[in-house]
């Protein structure tokens, strides 16, 4: 029997007693590719709940939906058409009542997905906005008139994030409307208070239904330059994990508006009008860390900022594996996300190649990464997949479902190799969005064996899935399990300080302390393909954790690790 809610709240012997929030671990679901309940090859939510007591065993605290509200599905969800409702193909209202319900029966916790910034071109209230100039809801979106004369150049220089002029024009009432992400997408305008009130009561109507959190989607471009001032040039195509100067603009008038950080400090208070549990905020942001931590307000008390809870760093996302870079990471985090702030580690998402696939597939290196996300200070995201190490997919830009990838699909493909460095990342997002792997039956048992996935499943899948992973005690799978466990029952790993510490002599080793009370564990992780023998001599620590089940790192008094093993020690116990 599973524990329920309110008795999965064990009290924290913490003296910081830090907020569950901080010491959680989030699974990302992309609710088309999980589980499909009703055999039409789309995931849906009575699919997610067949698959709920797989996350709790796994270990899981906490999951975050990729949106399922009503949506033309142009961009899968993130172009809402009614905040308040679900889209017929995921399930209906009581249904998500009803995965609320029972996600929190298996003491877990929910995390929305909020489109704050934009919602769908066929939204009722753009619809009416881009009827007449004189129409009520005109100003609910960003409409101005183009260049003079004549007014058919649009009113800035304003690139959009994925490339192109953001403006777009409209015929009926010949003035041009603003979106930050794709033409279907236009942004809202919270200058408007009347948008600001509705967006802030749709988070409430799900707070009081009980959602725990929510992952805001690109939330640094809410606001944009008043003046209509053209963004300055700048020598870059794309972004990077912390820049978003891109598309040749250094995008100072489109992205991080001052205004961005008062209106996250507004949500915050919505999010405090709830207690029991705390509710929380993590942002989509791609800036640097100083940018990030002003989104998250100040300090105002041992635990607490003012703005937002968490924010994704993307530092890691494409980190080579290598001691000396994570050893740079971990160092950045905790000179600009020191206590209060709490760092987040992100290796994947439903945007970005996978993890592994960057890894150059290899199970070994997945076992190694993830000991470091999971045992670093900061809270881990955990992609769909990812635990049982699914590769992307891919697919040619032609005939794509991501709408971005169409956007670019008339590239010639040498342009896209040269573009993408030979595959080293991905223009097409439905790479990393096939169907979850769940057995080696046709279609790795997303839906049944006659029906098309919305996407194809991934080849290896007959080797790469949950069920031949459970059976495999080395597998990755079990990896994830073993330290989402430790993670959870170590207060050292889910609450303590970090401390790296030096290893002059080995240039491939990372090891780090987490400290909490009395309790330390060390880290220790070799990221080469040689064994390191560390002359370490550790006569009193007990072995926690290994990437390798059947080794021994400690038996000669000293540490031993074979190529990428990491191994995780308790060198002193909390009450010794
Ligand atoms: C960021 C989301 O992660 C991405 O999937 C989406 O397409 C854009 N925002 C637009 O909402």
């Amino acid at each position: 029997m599973s524990k329920s809610y309110e008795e999965s709240r064990v009290p924290d012997r913490n003296p910081r007693n830090l907020p569950w929030w901080k010491k959680t671990a989030v699974y990302q679901i992309y609710p088309r590719s999980f589980m499909d309940s009703t055999g039409n090859g789309i995931g849906d939510i009575s699919g997610i709940i067949l698959k709920l007591d797989y996350l709790q065993d796994l270990g899981i605290e906490t999951i975050w939906f990729s949106p399922f509200f009503s949506s033309p599905q142009a961009d899968h969800g993130y172009d809402v058409s009614n905040y308040r409702n679900i889209a017929p193909e995921y399930g209906t209202m009581a249904d998500c009542d009803r995965l609320i319900q029972e996600v929190h029966n298996r003491a877990m916790y929910v995390v929305f997905d909020m489109v704050l910034n934009h919602t769908s071109d066929k939204h009722p209230w753009f619809l009416e906005s881009r009827s007449s100039q004189e129409n009520p809801k005109r100003d609910w979106y960003i409409w101005r008139d183009g260049q003079k004369p004549g007014g058919k150049k649009p009113p800035t220089n304003w690139k959009a994030m994925v490339g192109g002029s953001g403006w777009h024009y409209d015929e009926l009432t010949d003035q041009w409307y603003w979106a930050q992400f794709l033409p279907f997408q236009p942004d809202l305008n919270y200058r408007n208070p009347d948008v600001k009130r509705e967006m802030f009561d749709t988070v409430r109507f799900w707070l009081d239904k009980g959602i725990d959190g929510f992952r805001l989607d690109i939330i640094n471009t809410v606001f944009e330059d008043e003046e209509l001032r053209n963004n300055p040039f700048a020598w870059r195509l794309f972004p990077s994990e912390d820049d978003d100067k891109s598309f040749f603009q250094n995008k100072i008038y489109t992205i991080n508006h001052p205004d961005n950080f008062t209106f996250v400090k507004e949500l915050r208070s919505v999010m405090d009008e709830y207690s029991d549990p705390e509710r929380f905020l993590v942002g989509e942001i791609t800036s640097s860390l100083e940018t990030l931590k002003r989104y998250c307000g100040e300090a105002v008390s041992e635990t607490q900022t003012n703005g937002l809870h968490l924010t994704f760093q993307f530092q890691a996302l494409n980190a080579s594996l290598d001691a000396n870079t994570f050893r740079g990471i971990i160092s950045k985090y905790e000179h600009y996300l020191a206590e209060p702030y709490m760092p987040t580690w992100v290796f994947s998402n439903h945007d970005q190649m996978r993890r592994i696939s960057k890894l150059g597939n290899d199970m070994d290196k997945a076992k190694l990464n993830v000991t470091l996300q999971l045992t670093a200070r900061g809270v881990p995201f955990i992609y769909y997949g990812e635990e049982i190490g699914m590769f992307n997919h891919r697919f040619p830009l032609k005939g794509a479902q991501d709408p971005v990838a169409l956007k670019y699909s008339w590239l010639p493909q040498f342009l896209v190799n040269l573009l993408t460095r030979n595959g080293a990342f991905s223009l097409n997002r439905d790479e990393c969005r096939t169907p979850m792997q769940w057995d080696s039956s046709a279609n790795a048992g997303i839906c049944a064996a006659d029906m098309e996935p919305w996407l194809p499943v991934e080849p290896r899948y007959e080797t790469i899935n949950v069920e031949s992973e459970e059976s495999d005690p080395d597998s990755l799978l079990h990896c994830y399990k073993d330290l989402l466990r430790l993670r959870r029952k170590t207060p050292a790993l889910h609450s303590g300080s970090i401390n790296l510490l030096d290893h002059p002599t080995h240039k491939s080793l990372l090891t780090y302390e987490r400290n909490h009370n009395e309790q330390t564990v060390q880290i220790w992780l070799n990221f080469s393909n040689r064994p390191i023998q560390t002359g370490e001599v550790m006569d009193s620590g007990a072995l926690l954790f290994s990437t390798l089940r059947n080794s021994n790192p400690l038996q000669a008094a000293s540490i031993y690790l074979e190529p990428y093993q990491g191994v995780v020690i308790e060198t002193q116990t909390e009450g010794s």
